[in-house]
């Protein structure tokens, strides 16, 4: 892939700021893009400004929602450089949700070159303050300027970039969780295991309603018994029994298959943790949250790092768990990964990518 970088106007480029960044609001000065069409294939990639795109109001995505992206991050090692953390994997999932919406596939290591080219030219944008990180965002939309529900014949794929703190207000403190017990975010067969737009939009309401109960997100359940834990908004859900054993739901097909999902099942198993891919029964586990069997209930994903998980509410039922502390081995998961993703301790998976800072 040639990627022409365009040059920016100097006297117009941003600064990146050094603290208060917030979560998905602040961008870099330069965006990655490169455009789709049957007879061309990929083509056009270049780096150019951060700006706004010009599309007709038939543009596909606006109606069929063609839409799929990702979420990385780059991290500030104390040595300057910058940690990738498993974009190998993020690149892969990219394009299983391609297929899975009739999208073309991208070349994977392409689009990682892309990414880092990026990243080396934004470098300045990877904050060195603590917990805060690059975020990555890879997009894909449908852009024919028709209407008619078929795949799109021409694509844009774009990355844009932005310096993040924590995602939660709470920062490395429990949330609150509410059991959707109406409402299912995806079924067996659908696109919940694919990250497009719409599984997002089709959670924005039961995520209100969560809300004016004075809980932050939502546990989805599966769509067919309305009995087996799926995940969380934007996170993957983990139960630990007893201190000892961590459960996570399989991959059925309709929860998104989570990087950091895959790094706590992997990072659980080394650091001496019994750690199983089992369904979880809402009802057993929630009358295993009264009895004292789970322990401690946490989150997992790019932007949540790993949240603990303080109370459930079910209906007007609450379950306190662990009473609304942070537990032992969501702290020692958080340690660890932040560790590997930071460059604090050595990466004994190989599991980052390291770029020059500078
Ligand atoms: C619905 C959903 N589940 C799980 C996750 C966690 O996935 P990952 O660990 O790859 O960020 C995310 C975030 O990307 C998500 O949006």
């Amino acid at each position: 892939m040639d990627i022409e970088v365009v040059a920016l106007d100097e006297a117009n480029l941003k600064t990146p700021p050094t603290d208060d960044f917030g979560f998905g609001n602040k961008f870099a000065n330069r965006m990655f893009s490169q455009k789709y069409s049957l007879d061309k294939g990929w083509h056009d990639a270049r780096i150019g400004p951060y700006e706004n795109f010009s599309l007709p109001p038939a543009t596909a995505v606006f109606h069929y929602a063609q839409e799929i992206f990702e979420g990385t991050k780059a991290y500030r090692r104390a040595d300057g450089k910058i940690n990738l953390f498993r974009p190998w994997e993020n690149m892969k999932r990219f394009n299983n949700s391609a297929r899975r919406m009739s999208m073309p596939q991208v070349d994977e290591e392409e689009h990682l070159s892309a990414i880092i080219k990026l990243i080396e030219l934004e470098h300045e944008w990877v904050p060195s303050a603590a917990g805060a990180s690059l975020y990555i965002r890879p997009t894909m939309i449908g852009i024919d300027p028709a209407l008619g529900v078929h795949a799109s014949k021409t694509y844009l794929h774009f990355v844009i970039v932005g310096p993040v703190g924590a995602y939660f207000k709470e920062g490395f403190n429990p949330v609150s969780v509410y059991i959707s017990d109406t409402y299912r975010r995806a079924v067996r067969g659908g696109v919940g295991d694919a990250k497009t737009g719409g599984n997002y939009a089709a959670s924005l309401y039961v995520g209100e309603q969560a809300k004016q109960k004075g809980y932050s997100q939502v546990l989805w359940l599966d769509a067919i018994e309305g009995r087996y834990v799926e995940e969380v908004g934007a996170m993957n859900i983990c139960f630990v029994y007893e201190g000892k054993k961590i459960v996570t739901p399989p991959l059925t097909g309709s929860i998104l298959p989570g990087i950091t999902r895959k790094s706590v099942i992997d990072l659980g198993r080394d650091l001496g943790y019994e750690v199983a891919e089992e369904p979880v029964d809402v009802h057993e586990m929630l009358a295993d949250i009264e009895q004292g069997k789970v322990t401690e209930v946490f989150g997992c994903g790019t932007a949540a790092v790993i949240a603990p998980v303080g109370k459930f509410g079910l209906k007007d039922e609450e379950y306190l768990i662990n009473d609304y502390k942070v537990g032992p081995v969501a702290k020692h998961l958080y340690d660890e990964l932040t560790g590997i993703q930071y460059g604090r301790i050595p990466d004994r998976f190989n599991w980052t990518l390291t770029i020059d800072g500078n």
